[in-house]
Formats: C-alpha cells, structure tokens, sequence
C-alpha cells in the first residue's frame, strides 16, 4: 500500500478559527503516513478539526466522524457542515454588536462569555469566544466555566473572511459527516477495520484540569489500553503524542510493545524560546501503527513543516 503522492498542500486546507494545538502546519506531513485511499476517517480528539479537513481537502476518503468531549466545539462544526447559513447570519449579529457596545470591545467579550457561562451556548457564541480569545486558548476553571480572556489586540475573524472558509468545510464535509461529543473511548470501541483513526489528545502536562467535562487529563495507561485494542481488531491509527524542543523532551513516549513506528515532524520554531532570544526548534512524535507503518517506505525521519 502506498500513498497517493508525497505533496500535499496546506493552502487548500480550510480552517474555521483559531484554535491552540491545531494540526494545520503539520497536516501534509501526517498526510503523508495515511493510505492513498480509505473507508473512513475517525478524529475522537477533533478540536477543530484539521485533520478531517485536511483528508477531505485531499480526497482521500469518502465517509467522516468527528468527535470532541467539548460539545460547543463540536456544535461549531456541526453547524458548519449543515447549516452554514443560520450560523454565520447569528455570528455576524454578534461580531458586530462588539463595535457599537456602549463600553468597548473587550467589555462586549465579557458579556458574551456571561451569556455562554449562564446557559448560552451557542455555536455562535463559541465561535466568537474563540475568535477572539487569548492564543484561541480554550480553558475552562474547575466549576466548568469559560474563563480565558480576550485577545485585546484583535476584533475576531472578520464575517466574510469566516463565510469563505465554512463554505469550503461545508462544500468538503456535507452529507458524509458524522458528529458526537462522546469520550475518545467510546468513539474507539465503534471503530471498524477499514476505518483510519487519528488521534490528537490533550498535551500532557498542560491538561490537568480536574474538571471532568472538558480536557480532562486523558491517562497515558487507558490511553494505551484503548490503543492496544484497536491493535487488537485490526484497525489502524495514527496518533500525535509527545515531542522534543530544542534539547528537552516533552511528554511520556507511547510503549514500545504497541509496536507502533514513531517519526517525529519538525514543527517549526518554539515561540516561547524566541521571546527569550533563543532558536529553538520543536518536533512533534506522530506514532503509526504497525500495519500502517509497514506498509510503505518512509523517505525520512525528519519531515519539514512549513
Ligand atoms: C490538542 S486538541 C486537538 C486539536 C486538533 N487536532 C486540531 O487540529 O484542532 C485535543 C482535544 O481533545 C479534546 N478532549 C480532551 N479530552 C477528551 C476525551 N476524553 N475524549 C475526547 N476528546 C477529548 C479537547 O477538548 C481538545 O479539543
């Protein structure tokens, strides 16, 4: 089995809004470690679901399921693919309630955060709260509340630019998607041969949080339990896991005996290290597994993003 080709493009790769961890830069790169053709592609971690873009925008498959726990991420995509019009006629009223607020932009973040806080959960109300948010940083403080502040610099992605984006996602995604906001292992215990499932958990060390809604820590043994099962049925996965910056390793590594081959793609530079007046770069481990692993050459180890 091979892929299709070894080049592929990240402009035609569509993306919503912003959102801390996306997989964008690194897509072609992971694309690259997938069959040229599939059944299905399972994204139980989507966030904001590059990946599926990414496999959409490449045609390589003809049926979706996109999962997140967080359901107003999930209902963003949702409303995305099957009502694209609704959702961005609500999204444009908010948007531009902010320039007419008595006091301010920033105060205008504050309410729609109250109003997302006290029941309001919009898709809408999400998608603005994360256009406009600190690094589209999602965080939530222990009682479950949205707590993350505005980016006082920035307006949030302009409608028209957000109209031509989501018309892309609904034009990719329509009539072929399926959507849940279960736990990752659900998801899995679903999985069927046939389908490739790619997984992007919380990054360890950063998701702690004992709130058990949303980034709830994701354990590295029932994480590698879930694996081993998958394993087990036959069905093939991809998962990006820990990685290195600069010198410095970040995250366990996945166990040997899941056999899986792990690569790692340079991510690009670390921003943390360049404020300190430091070039440091980061790789991100991809793990494949074994099936998948062996059935075609690599052609290197480290791949470049961007
Ligand atoms: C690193 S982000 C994924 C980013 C994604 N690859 C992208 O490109 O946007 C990890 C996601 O896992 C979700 N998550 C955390 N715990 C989960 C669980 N137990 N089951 C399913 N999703 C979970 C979080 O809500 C978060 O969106």
């Amino acid at each position: 089995m091979k892929p299709a080709t070894n080049q592929y493009s990240m402009n035609i790769i569509p993306n919503i809004v912003q959102y801390q961890g996306s997989k964008r830069l690194l897509a072609p790169h992971i694309l690259r470690h997938m069959p040229a053709r599939f059944a299905r592609f399972v994204e139980p971690f989507a966030g904001m679901a590059s990946m599926t873009f990414a496999v959409a925008a490449h045609g390589r498959c003809g049926g979706f399921w996109v999962n997140d726990l967080n359901a107003p991420l999930v209902d963003i995509l949702r409303a995305a693919v099957q009502q694209p019009q609704a959702l961005l006629a609500e999204y444009r009223r908010v948007w531009e309630q902010q320039f007419s607020w008595p006091d301010g932009h920033v105060a205008h973040f504050y309410h729609v955060r109250e109003n997302f806080n006290s029941g309001e959960q919009t898709a809408a109300n999400m998608l603005y709260l994360l256009a406009r948010c600190v690094k589209g940083a999602v965080r939530y403080a222990q009682d479950g509340t949205f707590n993350q502040s505005p980016d006082k610099r920035r307006h949030g992605t302009r409608p028209e630019k957000l109209e031509k984006n989501i018309a892309a996602v609904t034009t990719l995604l329509h009539g072929k998607t399926a959507f849940s906001a279960l736990d990752y292992r659900e998801v899995l215990e679903q999985c069927k041969q046939g389908d490739i499932v790619y997984m992007d958990p919380p990054y360890q060390g950063v998701s702690g949080a004992r709130d058990q809604r949303y980034l709830a820590g994701v354990d590295i043994d029932e994480f590698a339990a879930a694996l081993d099962g998958l394993n087990r049925r036959g069905i093939d996965f991809l998962v990006s896991y820990d990685g290195t910056r600069g010198s410095q390793s970040y995250g366990r590594e996945l166990p040997p005996d899941l056999g899986c081959r792990r690569v790692l793609l340079r991510a690009g530079l670390s921003t943390q290290a360049l404020l300190l007046g430091k070039k440091e770069v980061t790789h991100e481990a991809l793990y494949i597994s074994r099936n998948l692993a062996g059935g075609w050459e690599q052609p290197d180890l480290f791949l470049a993003a961007a």
